[in-house]
This record gives structure tokens, sequence and C-alpha cells, in this order.
């Protein structure tokens, strides 16, 4: 593990200033993958399909560790700015806590983390952690603009240096879908997150709307790829690799039926934006509860 904590300075952070637009009521959603046709049709628990998108380490870091440069900027093109509202629905509905910890995983350049700096209670402590070193950095930069330490940790989701229950809320922003092992990342999630503790996914998704979805798709398969490695200068298809990812990855009630299996109960799951992302929260079960309840 390699850690280093940003220099505190003054400033505030201005994405987490204003609140975004409401998002619907909690509720556990449908699967994407039911009606997009060409994927496997799910709907239900059960193990997620094999991933036929390559997630290995190093295709992922390598491909992370190209687009940093312009990581943020090419998000805030091409979602149009919402992706700053969707991390702020984010710390509205997954509020830090009064004391105690967070832990952002799959941080990248640190924009949720910063979020919630600028909401947390000066003595929370904030962790963030991804294994691309190129992404940390560039958030660590960022943080030294801001009035707030943060602790950017290099470290694979899937093998977190922290002890179990050292955190009181655990977020993951469009970081779950980009981990090989999608079970195996929330189990770590749910050993590091204290009983009763909150999990915070911000994930995209598809737009339940036949007519959305469709219109969705077809950027999403032929607009989207081009543009985003342009925006990007990438080499690697990074974009394409978004979009791929996006379509095969669990949602609705697989991901909900995987949350819980990781050890959370509560689930519930909140369509943004016509359901291009969902942000999905929901509480670590009382550990000691579980195993008895198991027997
Ligand atoms: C799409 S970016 C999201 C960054 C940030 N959370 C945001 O909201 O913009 C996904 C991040 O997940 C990281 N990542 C993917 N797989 C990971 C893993 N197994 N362990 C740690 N980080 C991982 C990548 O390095 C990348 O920085």
């Amino acid at each position: 593990m390699t850690s280093f904590v940003a220099e505190p300075v003054h400033g505030t952070n201005p994405a987490a200033e204003t609140a975004a637009g409401r998002p619907g009521e909690p509720s556990v959603i449908a699967d994407q993958t039911d009606t997009i046709g060409k994927l496997p049709v799910g709907g239900h628990a059960g193990p997620p399909p094999a991933p036929s998108v390559d997630k290995s380490g190093d295709r992922v870091r390598g491909m992370f560790a190209e687009i940093a440069p312009r990581y943020d900027f090419a998000n805030r093109l091409l979602s149009g700015g919402i992706d700053v509202l969707w991390r702020r629905t984010t710390v509205r509905r997954a509020p830090p806590p009064a004391a105690g910890a967070i832990l952002d995983v799959c941080c990248g350049t640190g924009d949720l983390a910063l979020t919630y700096a600028a909401r947390a209670a000066a003595d929370v402590r904030i962790v963030a952690s991804d294994f691309c070193r190129p992404m940390l950095d560039r958030g660590a930069a960022k943080a030294r603009r801001h009035g707030r330490p943060i602790e950017w940790v290099e470290a694979d989701a899937m093998a977190l240096p922290f002890a179990a229950a050292e955190f009181d809320l655990v977020t993951v922003a469009f970081g779950l879908r980009n981990i090989a092992d999608t079970s195996r990342g929330l189990a770590e999630m749910a050993r590091v997150t204290k009983s009763g503790g909150r999990l915070a996914i911000l994930e995209f998704s598809l737009p339940r709307s036949a007519a959305i979805r469709a219109g969705y798709l077809w950027y999403f398969r032929n607009v989207l790829p081009r543009l985003g490695n342009a925006v990007a200068r990438n080499g690697s298809d990074a974009y394409a690799y978004l979009n791929q990812s996006v379509e095969e990855f669990p949602s609705g009630e697989r991901l909900a039926a995987l949350v819980r299996a990781a050890g959370f109960e509560s689930v519930e799951m909140m369509p943004l934006t016509f359901g291009i992302a969902t942000l999905t929260i929901a509480a670590r079960a009382d550990a000691s509860a579980r195993g008895a309840s198991h027997g």
C-alpha cells in the first residue's frame, strides 16, 4: 500500500455548494439486461454472467493511466456536467457521518471524495483509494487547492489495506463496474464498513423507458466511443470499454442481490436522469447477527 496526504490549503469545493435535482423515490428497480435484447436476460438474483469485457487489472489500470490527464475534462464534456450533479446527489442521499471515517473506493481523480470533503465536519477522516497512481496523483493535486486533507491510498479494491469495520461510510462512483470481480470488491467494501454503516454506489445504468433507451444506446454505442476517445486522446479504446462494460454490468435486482450477498441490507436504488445512472445505497448488516442467523 502506498499512501500520502495532500497538503491542506484553504478554499471550498464549488462542486458541492448547490444541490442537484431530486431523483425518484428509492426502490429496487428492474434489471436493465431484461430488456436490452442482445444481453443475457437476468432480472433475478444469482451470480453475474462471466464478463466478456477484459477487466484485468493491468488493462484497466493502463487505460485509466492513459486518460488521467484529460479524465475530468472528458467527464464534464461528455456528460454536460451532469456527473457533478450526480456526485452531489450521492453526498446528499448518503451524507457524511457526523464523526468517524469515509472511504471512497476507485476514487480516480477524487471528485466524489472532494465533494464529501466540502460537506464533512473537519474531524471526519476521508480516505480515497484507487489502484491507478496517475489518477490518484491528479486527485491529490486537486485536493491541494481545497481546505481539507484527504488520505490518498494506492490499493486494489479487491484487497483493501484497511482494518475490518474501519469506516462509517464507503462509497464508489463509476468504479464498481470496473473491478474485475464485482463480488470480491463488494465483499471488501463490506469488510471495511462498520455494522450499521452505509455503502453508496453511483454507477452508470441504462434508461428504463424503451424509447429513451433506444436513443441513448445508439449514442452510447456509436457516438460516445469515438467522441470520448478523441477528447481523452486515448489509444486504448477506453470509451468503447465504457459502453461495453455498462451494458453488461448487473443492474436492478441483480445488483441489489450482489450487494445483499456481500453483507449489506436495506438496499435502495434511485435512478438518476432517466436512469442513465443509478445511486444504490445500503446499510452494512450486523456481522454477528448474520453469523448467528446463519447458524
Ligand atoms: C471511471 S473511474 C471513476 C473515478 C471516480 N470515482 C469518479 O467518480 O470519477 C474508475 C476508477 O476505478 C479504478 N479502478 C478500477 N478497478 C480498480 C480496482 N480493482 N482497484 C482499485 N481501483 C480500480 C480506476 O483506476 C479508475 O480510477
